[in-house]
Order: C-alpha cells, then structure tokens, then sequence
C-alpha cells in the first residue's frame, strides 16, 4: 500500500512539473502580483518582481536552465509587500527556468537573456492602452504568445508598452484590476516570461479624481523600478538590446518640457541618441508627433514634437517612432523618412483612424500588437490583431 501511495505521489509530482510550462495556476491567496521580470540592461541577468498579498514575510525563488531548478535565494519583501529578486551570471540569449514560492503556493515562469551585443538579429514587440480593458488585452497577448511560440526558440524577448496601463495609474487597486488582475492567464503567462518595457501614458498620472498630476508615473515607477530611470526623477530612460537602442520619453513630468531645448530631457534626449553607436535606433512614447489625424492637438498630430524633436529623430539616424495614446492602429511616413506607428490597440475601447491623414501608410480599428524582426541589414514590422491576422507589414533597410 504504501508504495502505491509513494507511486501516486511520484505521478501527481511529474505531472505537475510537465504542465508548469504552459498552464497557470490561478492562486487562492498569496500573491497579489505573480511574477513579472524587469529587464536590467544586461544581457547576464534579470530581475524577478513579485507582490504579495499578506505581511511581508519570506519567499524562495528557485532557478536553473531546467525546471529542475539548481538554485534557490530566499527573498524579503518590502514595506509594501513588493519582493525583487537579480538572477544573475547568466549566459547572453539563453534561458532561464524560475519557481517563485510564497507559503504553500507557487509560480513559475521562463525568460532569455538578451542576446550579445554583436549580435545583428532581434525579435521584440510592442503595444500599449491596454487601460480599462483587460479582456481584450488577454485575448491580444494569448495571440501574441501563440505568435512568439512560432519562433525560434531564441527569439522570446521583451516587449514595449507604450502607455496607459490602467485608466486611474495613480490609484493602486486599478493595477491589480487592469494590469495584473489574476483572472487573466495569458495576461499573467506573457508577463511571466516577457520583461514589458513601458512609457508613461497620460493616464499614469491621473487619481480617481484626476488629482495629483504632479505625481506622474509615481505607481508606474513603483513596479518598474529601473535603476536606469533618469536622474532627475522623471520616467525616461534608455536600453540596448542587441543590436538596437530604444530612447524613451516622459512626456507627462517636469511641466511637459522634454520638447524644450533648454530641459533636461530635451538635452538627455539629444545626447542619448547621439551617444549610441548601435545600427538600429527607436524612440518610444505615448502622445504621437504623427498619427492617423487630420487634427492638431491632444488628440491630433503634435506639431511642437514635430517640430522640435522629429529632426533630432532625423538627425540621428532613428528609423522607427513607437506611439500610443490613439486606440487604433497606423502609421504615418512623413517626409523626414520615419515610420511613426500609433499602436494603441492593446484593450481600451477602439476610435476609428481618419483616413484622410497626411502621409497616413496604413491604419485600422482593430486591437493590434507589432512584432519587430530585425536580419542584419533589414526590419521587418508586422501588426496583427487578436486573431492573427496581418494588419500592415512594412520593412526599413538600413
Ligand atoms: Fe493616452
């Protein structure tokens, strides 16, 4: 009898390490925020970040190239029940297996490091105003999982968010509701295995009662807590990966001045790009210089952008602008030889594109994410909707 019982034991234990790769486990009490990754700008580590629902206490991250896991750290949260734990040492492109364990209930994940910095290929992908919709971003990022499970299995890699993450961003129960709502498993999947690399929206810095405007980002830093953040308390910032360099801007802190010549983010911005010597350079933020829009203004085209900034875009060899705000997909090509994409399809209620935009390329009412390949030499964008179908596809040569 007991070694039946001791088989049976064996066989529960074999399935649940067969299917920890795929199912998720939706948990009864302990985390309030499963497991997400922060990507270090590194291409040997990564950064573990997780939530808890009850008084901070320790948890065990467990982690190995299999589910085996040869390694374990125990891991103190902080004040605010928020635990980060670095893996570190890792080799460039390859993956890592991770157990998080909180009391009696754990979560799994797995992610690749970013490739080496000689390396001339990349996949990556973006979306963004995922806001109040969080059963249309599931529906989306089960697609985009079913996409990145197509690829390569060195292809998995991180994605942009290109901002309003919740609708209230400074209201702490909308990110639970929004963002992380446990109820969503591809939701909770992709952000096990995806580091998301986000801009601010204008919705980071709004309270239930559109106080506190001079907190932009405040929640949003809280779970993204980048080391590389700017100096200066703003949330732009700027990483590598492979062979490409992503600028990203804060449009919202500091009164808005990142388009004047004068502010700190203006000049950061400038130097950022200059400084970079990779082949491929996008800038990522939220209100678009371009978009599908015959209008002027917050909802229109941003001719102060336009202005004052897309020439620094030029100037330095940009190839794509990533921007959100507008839910619904397009881009626009302007004369200045840059695709500015509108990817703001990730879950709020859709508003139909004007077709009659200047330089408008393509555009679609439909939920959407772009995957970007990059081979060496060439870029190739693709922009599907929840079902998979091919939206736009376009590609830039260097
Ligand atoms: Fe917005």
């Amino acid at each position: 009898m007991k070694r039946i019982i001791t088989a049976l034991l064996i066989l529960l234990a074999a399935l649940a390490i067969t299917g920890c790769e795929e199912a998720v486990i939706i948990p009864t009490d302990q985390f309030q925020k499963r497991p997400y990754l922060l990507y270090t700008n590194d291409n040997t580590s990564m950064t573990v970040a997780w939530q808890t629902t009850g008084q901070t206490q320790h948890a065990y991250i467990d982690w190995g190239s299999s589910t085996t896991y040869t390694n374990r750290s125990v891991v103190w949260g902080d004040s605010a029940n928020l635990y980060t734990f670095t893996i570190e040492g890792l080799t460039p492109q390859s993956r890592t297996y991770y157990q998080v364990t909180v009391a009696n209930e754990s979560a799994t994940g797995s992610f690749m490091t970013a490739p080496l910095a000689a390396a001339t290929n990349l996949t990556f992908y973006a979306y963004g105003d995922n806001r109040d919709g969080p059963i249309a971003q599931d529906g989306l990022l089960a697609r985009l999982l079913i996409d990145m499970r197509a690829l390569p299995d060195d292809r998995q890699t991180f994605c942009l968010h290109g901002g309003d993450l919740t609708f209230y961003g400074l209201d702490e129960n909308q990110w639970d509701e929004y963002f992380f709502n446990r109820e969503y498993t591809s939701t909770l999947d992709f952000l096990a295995q995806f580091p998301v690399m986000i801009a601010l929206g204008n919705h980071e810095g709004y309270s239930a009662s559109y106080l506190h405007e001079d907190q932009p980002g405040l929640l949003a830093r809280k779970y993204w807590p980048y080391p590389y953040y700017a100096e200066t308390g703003e949330s732009y910032y700027s990483f590598d990966y492979g062979p490409a360099h992503f600028t990203v801007i804060d449009q919202y802190s500091n009164n808005k001045s990142y388009t004047i010549e004068s502010s700190a983010q203006y000049n950061w911005i400038e130097a950022d790009l200059l400084a970079t010597a990779k082949p491929w350079k996008f800038v990522v933020f939220h209100e678009p210089a371009w978009t599908a829009s015959t209008q002027e203004g917050y909802h229109g085209n941003n001719t102060t952008i336009q202005q004052e900034l897309c020439p620094v875009f030029a100037q330095n060899g940009v190839q794509v602008v990533i921007q959100g705000h507008q839910h619904f997909y397009a881009r626009v090509s302007p004369p200045d030889g840059r695709q500015y994409l509108t990817l703001g399809g990730g879950g709020a209620a859709l508003n139909p594109p004007d077709a009659n935009a200047a330089y408008l390329a393509a555009s679609a009412q439909a939920f959407h994410f772009a995957r970007f390949d990059i081979e060496g030499d060439v870029l190739t964008v693709s922009v599907l909707d929840e079902n998979g179908a091919l939206l736009d596809q376009f590609s830039v040569s260097k």
